[in-house]
């Protein structure tokens, strides 16, 4: 069976555009476009097979299926040919049971699906690996792409300067200058990619690099190329696969620019337009106060406005006029949405909350805790229900955040968890002291 997929415009306008051409919006509205799949074609095997061929594939060696993200290829791209895949095994990453920290909530079913352990630490692996593989197809085609560019608060960059360098593409980013963790500003430096620290803000950068990518050549790397929101949709596959094809009650996300959920809820409504499952899960979009206005509009019945985003120690989604917002809007009302919020209070102890229990978490995943802890506290989210908490990045990249909280450096934040090393002579009394002195305190 032939599988096909197109962009079409999300406002339904009619028509469909190739994949192989670059074009971001709607030349009828200049809406945002998604990649729509050949449902008919994809129904040739029942949810069974399909379940059982990704199954087979998961994390095995035969080329390109065994990352998570191609052994679900017929989903994703399926005109991509092997050969110009860009790869390096995304997907796969851990989804373990929160027992302790869910224990402290009084939840019995608390899950966190740790995206940020990937090859370059954040979930945006998932979306790149697909948009540059198309890149690199183009070009071997003998399209004409001189560089492909993007916008970033700092994990789009460096995810991808890492897969263009992998397919042997130029990379240009633009990064709000001193916006961005230091572990995420070097990552596209030590992979080769223009990087281009603008005076501005992200919403600055993402105004340019959308002018940019207008000009012959310059092909956009951004979430609002739908191409990677085809990459992200397979965590929501791999999700359920992972709890033996099981959906979740709520899923739980912290969100900016609004194209990784958008992507969730497309993943999960395909697995149910193909029988894979019979319901949808809950799912829960939390935001930084500091730039809050997705939550803004859920207070107004989904009255969007722009704001001007202010700092947030989840500095990547520190985001104003979030790109993918009316996608972010039609899928949270298909799944029940809710938006929370989290200062920076809030963010940073639901991180180091949750660190107590062994985790090591980013800020953007304390936004998301800190969500979870509120919900439960009103209520919202039962005892028993099954919660899946997306984690989007791996706290090994802000490690300023973390140093910040634990010597009392945050602005607008009193630890309550700090946690500081205990420097001492070579001396043994002195640590059978320090010891005890501890026991003492526990
Ligand atoms: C770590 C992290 N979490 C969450 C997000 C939010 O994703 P989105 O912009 O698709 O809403 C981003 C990217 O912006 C991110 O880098
Ligand atoms: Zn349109």
């Amino acid at each position: 069976m032939a599988y096909r997929a197109v962009f079409r415009c999300i406002a339904g306008c009619p028509g469909e555009h190739s994949l192989w051409t670059p074009i971001y919006r709607c030349p009828t509205c200049g809406d945002l476009l998604e990649v729509c799949h050949d449902l008919g074609a994809l129904k040739d095997r029942s949810a069974i097979a399909w379940m059982r061929l990704f199954d087979e594939r998961y994390k095995r060696t035969t080329w390109p299926y065994g990352s998570s993200v191609w052994g679900k290829k017929e989903w994703v791209c399926p005109d991509v040919r092997d050969e110009a895949v860009v790869s390096m095994d995304e997907g796969g990453s851990n989804l373990f049971w929160a027992e302790r920290f869910g224990r402290d909530l009084g939840m019995q079913d608390l899950w966190v699906k740790l995206c940020g352990n990937s090859h370059t630490g954040s979930f945006k692996d998932l979306g790149m690996t697909v948009l540059v593989s198309v890149v690199r197809q183009i070009i071997q085609d003998g399209g004409n792409i001189r560089a492909v560019a993007c916008a970033s608060t700092g994990d789009t960059s460096a995810s991808l300067a890492a897969y263009a360098a992998a397919g042997d593409i130029p990379a240009i980013v633009l990064l709000p200058r001193g916006k961005v963790s230091t572990a995420q500003l070097l990552q596209p430096v030590a992979n080769g990619a223009l990087v281009l620290a603008l005076d501005t803000d992200f919403d600055g950068c993402m105004a340019i690099v959308q002018r940019l990518s207008q000009d012959d050549g310059i092909y956009l790397a951004n979430s609002m190329n739908s191409l990677r929101l085809e990459g992200q949709k397979t965590v929501a596959v791999e999700i359920v696969q992972q709890l033996d094809w099981q959906i979740p009650d709520v899923v739980i996300i912290p969100g900016g620019n609004l194209g990784n959920v958008s992507a969730l809820g497309a993943g999960f409504e395909l697995m149910a337009e193909l029988g894979l499952i019979d319901k949808q899960p809950q799912i829960v979009v939390a935001q930084a106060a500091a730039a809050n206005p997705l939550y803004l509009a859920y207070t107004r019945g989904w009255e969007f406005e722009a704001v001007a985003a202010q700092p947030t120690q989840a500095s990547a989604i520190q985001i104003g006029n979030p790109v993918s917002v009316q996608k972010a809007i039609r899928t949270l009302k298909r799944h029940h949405g809710i938006v929370e919020q989290a200062t920076e209070a809030e963010l940073a102890e639901a991180s180091a909350r949750a660190d107590r229990t062994g985790m090591y978490n980013c800020p953007h995943t304390g936004v998301a805790l800190a969500a979870l802890i509120k919900l439960r506290e009103r209520g919202l989210i039962d005892a028993s229900s099954r919660v899946v908490v997306v984690s989007t990045a791996s706290g090994l990249k802000f490690t300023d955040f973390k140093l910040g909280y634990h010597e009392d450096g945050l602005p607008g934040v009193t630890p309550e968890h700090a946690n500081t090393p205990v420097e001492l002579p070579n001396d043994y009394d002195s640590v059978r002291k320090a010891i005890d002195q501890h026991a003492g305190a526990h």
